[in-house]
């Protein structure tokens, strides 16, 4: 595997996903915790980060502990080597971002091999590299950027300035292969069909005749993790699906059809009303948030009971959850509690399997590809644990979900007929808490305005408004008014992320 240690930069999980992407296995270290280089690290690559290594608290990491395998620096990486090598790192005289060429390649040089002259890099750094000592050798430059690349004479070191994780370098993920694949000899053995494999495997070893508990939830990570469990260990997994009364229209019993037609050994709990007993008058989103979570975990934890002596809890817990972001301006201010549940394991003091844990989303669908798994299930959107209840601004009551999810039913299904459902990343609608005058027939209307939201987005940390077709709007706006009662307006949410979020709550 190839060991990639994070110093902040928003790129880092990108170079991950291209090493994965050459059917390599690399694991995201934060910088100031390296595992030990055990004989299975091929290689590593030091990542960009918004610092400069001219600072005096700037994250560092000491190389030499690496001699014993071929380093790749990459930006803030590439400038790190250089400053401690003995390089000179300044401010860049112009603005260091965006696009440029390399006019200058040294083909004979391994990490450049068949990297055409002229390609295209993408540049994002506020500090250059403006000298290097006569033990580096400089392999590449562009107009403006003298060291694009370089190698330490003698050492199985590279730098490079630009960023080939990226798709608008080129020819970046050839670099990265010929790093990965040539200098370092990892072989392209990481497909999706010996992860399940080993995963099986090793589950089996793991958990032998334990009873294992999951709640499932319809999304593609818990259903992906649970069918891998339940390949293991067969009928001694036991799942539960809670309908907290928060789904889209008719879901509990689809969902639970598709399960028990999976041969998943399933249970389906109906605790609407719990639910809405905790939501009652709260009107505040983190409150309401917590109210399903807490009672989530109550429900949960009842039925788990009722399995004689369980030992462990499944979760879909992927590999974006679990990696330790570095964040080099101090600890990030909560936005929005998304892990409703994180209280569960404590309670419930049973050991965690957690089979996704190293994989990323796309990663995920493959695999769920690979074990059969129903693609309108590998290609759901994302839907949030609490559900319709972040989307009912202010207080939550079973009359306004039924509006909503008949709303939501007409939306979601619009765009499923017109072929849009796979073109955008998520949508759903939310209920605003007012009432705004309309005209039916002759009549003077005063009633709810629903405003749809569709993005795209790829993880949703940043995310767009879907550009609908306004031919489309205007079907699924009639449709709606037509059709809900106690809804005279639609409104589209044309807001991006940031400064908006997804979720109106
Ligand atoms: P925001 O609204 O923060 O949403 O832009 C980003 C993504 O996270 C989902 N989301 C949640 N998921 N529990 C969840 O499981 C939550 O409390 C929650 N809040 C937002 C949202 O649907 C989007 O995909």
């Amino acid at each position: 595997q190839i060991l990639i240690l994070d110093f902040g930069s928003q790129y880092t999980q990108l170079i991950a996903r291209r090493v994965r992407e050459l059917n390599v296995y690399c694991e995201i270290h934060p910088f100031n915790k390296v595992p030990a280089i055990t004989p299975d690290i091929k290689g590593v690559i030091l990542s960009g980060s918004p610092c400069s290594v001219r600072d005096q608290n700037s994250p560092t990491v000491d190389i030499s502990a690496f001699s014993n395998v071929p380093v790749l620096g990459v930006c803030y990486g590439a400038q790190l080597i250089a400053h401690q090598q003995g390089g000179n790192v300044l401010p860049s005289q112009i603005r260091e971002y965006g696009r440029a060429k390399l006019n200058t390649v040294n083909h004979a040089n391994e990490l450049l091999k068949e990297i055409s002259l002229d390609t295209q890099v993408w540049m994002s750094h506020a500090d250059t590299i403006a000298s290097v000592p006569d033990t580096f050798e400089i392999i590449a430059t562009t107009p403006s950027v003298a060291v694009a690349a370089y190698k330490v004479k003698n050492q199985k070191v590279w730098g490079i300035q630009f960023h080939p994780e990226v798709t608008h370098t080129t020819e970046g993920k050839n670099l990265l292969r010929n790093f990965v694949v040539h200098i370092c000899g990892c072989n392209q053995d990481w497909t999706a069909d010996q992860f399940v494999d080993t995963t099986i495997a090793s589950l089996k070893a793991r958990l032998g005749n334990d009873q294992v508990v999951m709640a499932l939830s319809g999304g593609v990570d818990s259903t992906v993790a649970a069918i891998l469990v339940h390949k293991a260990i067969g009928k001694n997994l036991h799942c539960i699906f809670v309908d907290n009364g928060l789904l889209r229209k008719n879901e509990f019993q689809q969902v639970l059809d598709s399960y028990q037609h999976m041969g998943l050994n399933i249970k389906g709990v109906d605790a609407k009303d719990k639910f809405y007993a905790a939501l009652k008058d709260l009107t505040e989103p983190e409150a309401k948030r917590k109210a399903i979570g807490r009672t989530f975990i109550e429900v949960f934890d009842e039925e788990a009971h009722l399995i004689s002596d369980v030992k462990w809890l499944g979760q879909g817990t992927i590999y974006p959850d679990v990696i330790e972001s570095v964040s080099v301006n101090g600890p990030s201010q909560t936005i929005k509690s998304h892990h409703n549940v994180g209280g569960l394991p404590e309670k419930m003091k049973l050991k965690i399997v957690e089979p996704l844990n190293t994989l990323f989303k796309d990663e995920v669908r493959v695999v769920g590809k690979t074990l059969g798994i129903d693609p309108t299930i590998l290609g759901r959107h994302p839907f949030p644990g609490p559900g319709l209840g972040i989307r009912i601004l202010g207080d939550v009551t079973a009359d306004k979900v039924r509006i909503l999810q008949e709303v939501d039913a007409i939306f979601i299904g619009g765009l499923r007929d017109s072929g849009l459902y796979d073109k955008v990343w998520q949508a759903g609608a939310m209920l605003l808490p007012v009432q705004s005058v309309g005209v039916m027939g002759d009549e003077r209307t005063y009633e709810r305005v629903v405003s749809l939201r569709a993005v795209t987005s790829t993880d949703g940390m940043t995310a767009d408004w879907a550009h609908l077709p306004y031919e489309f709007l205007a079907n699924v706006s009639s449709d709606i008014i037509n059709k809900v009662k106690g809804v005279n307006r639609v409104v589209y949410d044309i807001s991006s992320k940031p400064p908006a979020t997804i979720e109106w709550e």
